[in-house]
């Protein structure tokens, strides 16, 4: 069966070509490059040993689409296609709205017209409010959400899950991802965030190979064990699998089903400077900076759904997660650009 991946040239949507492959399946990509580098996808061919198809293009694009769906017979969706920087989704709610809401409806109408009904999307763990007991459940409260980009997670939720209502031929996977890091073991994909990183790992990496100077820890005054955020991390590689269980059962299943894939287990900033150093034996320098606005103090998953019903559990622990990051971006000092 061939899977159509869109933002399949990105962090995670590369990892889950390289699974899909691995397991059998035939893979189109669809990526307008916006957030990647088509080298990626070269990456992808020399791990696996294999072919995908590539489309440069965007999900928006209606006619590129009806063309995908002509010239390949695709059995799945997996939509990853979307902008995913929080603080410029608060700068420029506009251009998150269009380009996440846009690229699903257009996506949708055309899987519709052909009749190819099953797909999975890229949610987050951003759509749980944040007044919630630990751990998250998928019947734990949404909304509330603190910046657009969170908005278009939610908001693409309930379109996916109305469109299934209205027609019971459509199978809908909502997967609500926690916080992924880490990198493929061979080192040849990874994650390459232009710019300034927003995320810690990649910020760590970048201050051990010396791009930055030093992290910067955004408080240490929550109640959490050392006063740092917690998080559920998550290898991208365990990721990448839990959507090859997801297009297993959306094969069998019609309806909408949320997932969350996450650990159950939360670490703190300086859990993870500690575990980097440690792992890698490098020197990790930082400072206690002001919180940063919007971020809570703990976050992470109740992966039980997960494993009950797609058969999937997370694998790698936090020190695979630690070395993995590190072998991409040693040897990848610049990201696919070195
Ligand atoms: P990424 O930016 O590496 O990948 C997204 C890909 O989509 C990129 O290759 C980009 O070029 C492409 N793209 C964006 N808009 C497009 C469009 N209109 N048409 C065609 N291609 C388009 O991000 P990622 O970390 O791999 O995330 C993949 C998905 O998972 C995103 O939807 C993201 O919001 C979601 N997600 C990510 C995280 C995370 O922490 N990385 C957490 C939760 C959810
Ligand atoms: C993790 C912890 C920070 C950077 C974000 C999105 C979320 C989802 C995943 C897409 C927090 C601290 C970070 C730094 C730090 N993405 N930190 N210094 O905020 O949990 O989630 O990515 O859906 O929607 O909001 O992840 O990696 O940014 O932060 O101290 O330079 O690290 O305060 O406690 P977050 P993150």
């Amino acid at each position: 069966m061939n899977v159509l991946v869109t933002g399949g040239a990105g962090y995670i949507g590369s990892h889950t070509c390289v699974e899909l492959l691995n397991e059998g399946y035939g893979v189109v990509v669809i990526d307008n490059l916006c957030n990647a580098n088509p080298k990626s996808l070269d990456r992808v061919r020399q791990i696996t040993g294999k072919d995908l198809k590539f489309y440069e293009g965007d999900v928006r694009d209606e006619d590129l689409l009806r063309r995908i769906f002509a010239e390949n017979e695709i059995g799945c969706v997996i939509h990853f296609a979307g902008l995913k920087a929080v603080g410029e989704s608060v700068a420029i709610p506009w251009k998150y709205y269009d380009n996440n809401l846009n690229s699903t409806l257009v996506l949708t109408k055309v899987m519709g017209e052909v009749g190819m009904k099953d797909i999975i999307f890229s949610s987050s763990a951003t759509v749980y409010t944040a007044d919630n007991e630990m751990p998250l459940r998928e019947d734990s409260r949404t909304g509330n959400c603190t910046n657009p980009y969170g908005w278009t997670k939610y908001m693409t939720e309930q379109i996916l899950s109305g469109i299934s209502y209205a027609d019971k031929d459509w199978g809908v996977v909502l997967l609500r991802y926690f916080n992924p890091i880490g990198a493929h073991e061979s080192g040849l994909i990874g994650e390459d965030p232009r710019g300034i990183p927003n995320n810690l790992m990649p910020y760590i990496t970048q201050v051990a190979i010396g791009r930055r100077e030093k992290l910067s820890v955004y408080g240490n005054d929550y109640d959490t064990h050392d006063g740092t955020g917690v998080r559920d991390y998550i290898h991208v590689v365990d990721l990448a699998k839990g959507h090859v269980a997801a297009v297993r059962y959306v094969a069998a299943h019609k309806g909408c089903e949320v997932f969350n894939l996450g650990t159950g287990v939360g670490y703190s900033v300086l859990d993870m400077v500690e575990a980097f150093r440690t792992v890698n034996n490098v020197a990790l320098p930082y400072q206690i900076v002001d919180r940063r606005p919007g971020d809570i103090a703990t976050c992470y998953a109740d992966p039980a759904k997960s494993r009950q019903v797609l058969g999937w559990t997370a694998e790698h622990d936090l020190k695979d997660m630690c070395r993995d990051s590190w072998n991409w971006q040693s040897k990848n000092p610049m990201g696919y650009d070195s």
